[in-house]
């Protein structure tokens, strides 16, 4: 793992400390190959390596089977094969379907990521969840194929829209309300624009998701649930928008609020420190309140068609107090429904 500036023109060289191999496939999205393309061929020959450069519309809509299989068909067409690996160059999309090239191609090559967004930097490269959509829902095909190598320039992050940039921060407060009050202190006062602070930032998310993930690599025992938190209603209200209306992160922060609500009835989380979370949210221009008009039946809907609800419980991520969460039995549908009318 590297964090730092100016890391793309370094590639070629840091790759090869880790990469005896010659030839790779870059795989990128149709945006970020324009800013970013050339920089990263030009410095891997200058590491010695050879590549192919493959890109795929930008956007959720290219993370499918046929997707990568076509991606697999002009790697082949290329001329790679067992000895090659992949670089994928990209935001969570690219990261997901690069992951899952490099996990299927010759039963699995190396896989090197070079996020460019600030989620996939703090979210979607750690943990080495790989996959793919279908018809019927989100990365319902895929594979464990943990990175060998990650990439994290910060400067890549200049030409991120702003809501993008934006939708990262919903990830970075979660893992401060789940695992570290102190993080949450230093976003109260964050001043955007601070390159090192940045880089620390991020570091220190990385730093949560992996011992989380590391406790519970194949999300069996319920220790990795924790990183869910604020995602079932988050992912409901994702769902009710049709995957238009709000980013990931948008909706996440909503979902957040919810928890909250949750958490406090439930488990006791004071009023001030869910207070505290929603003007945290807001500092970073996330929505804390849906559209009046949103129809929150559809909100609903959308989490009973997610979550199993036993008996009218469900298993339920809580915050008791900024910095801790754990997973609750006790949350009911009805608590669910009034969260999700009071947003
Ligand atoms: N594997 C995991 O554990 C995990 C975790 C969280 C999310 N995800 C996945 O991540 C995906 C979302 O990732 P995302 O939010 O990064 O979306 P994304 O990859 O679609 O990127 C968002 C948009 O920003 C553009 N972009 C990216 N970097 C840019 C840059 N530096 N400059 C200008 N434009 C740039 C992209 O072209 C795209 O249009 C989802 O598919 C989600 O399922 C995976
Ligand atoms: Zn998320």
């Amino acid at each position: 793992m590297l964090i730092g500036q100016g890391l793309l023109k370094q590639l070629g060289v840091r790759v090869r400390r880790h990469l005896a191999r010659k030839t790779c496939a870059i795989i990128s999205d149709s945006n970020i190959a324009l800013f970013f393309a050339d920089r990263v061929t030009k410095s891997l020959a200058s590491g010695g390596f050879q590549s192919a450069l493959i890109t795929i519309p930008a956007g959720e809509k290219s993370k499918t089977l046929e997707q990568a299989g076509a991606i697999c068909d002009q790697m082949i067409a290329a001329g790679l094969d067992r000895q090659s690996f992949v670089i994928g160059l990209g935001g969570g999309v690219i990261g997901d379907i690069s992951g899952f090239v490099a996990a299927i191609y010759h039963r699995g090559i190396p896989h090197v990521q070079i996020p460019t967004t600030l989620l996939a930097m703090v979210d979607s490269s750690i943990g080495g969840k790989t996959g793919v959509n279908t018809r019927d829902g989100k990365n319902l095909l895929g594979a464990i194929h943990h990175p060998l190598l990650v990439i994290d320039d910060v400067d890549v992050l200049r030409t991120l829209p702003r809501r993008e940039f934006n939708q990262g921060f919903a990830e970075i407060i979660k893992h401060a309300v789940i695992a570290d009050a102190k993080m949450f202190q230093t976003l109260q006062s964050w001043k955007a624009g601070e390159a090192l602070a940045l880089q620390k930032l991020i570091k220190r998310n990385i730093q949560i998701k992996s011992k989380i993930v590391a406790k519970d690599e194949r999300d069996q025992s319920g220790e990795r649930a924790v990183l869910n938190f604020g995602h079932t209603v988050g992912h409901a209200i994702e769902r009710a928008g049709g995957y238009r209306k709000f980013l990931h992160g948008e909706a996440l922060s909503l979902g957040i609020i919810a928890a909250c609500d949750i958490s406090t009835k439930r488990v006791g989380l004071p009023p001030d420190q869910r207070d505290a979370i929603v003007d945290l949210l807001r500092r970073f221009q996330l929505p804390t309140s849906l559209p009046r008009n949103f129809p929150r039946k559809k909100i609903f809907d959308a989490v009973k068609f997610d979550k199993k609800f036993e008996g009218g419980k469900v298993r339920f991520i809580v915050t008791p107090r900024i910095g801790t969460a754990r997973v609750s039995g006790d949350v009911t549908m009805k608590d669910v429904r009034e969260a999700i009318e009071a947003l």
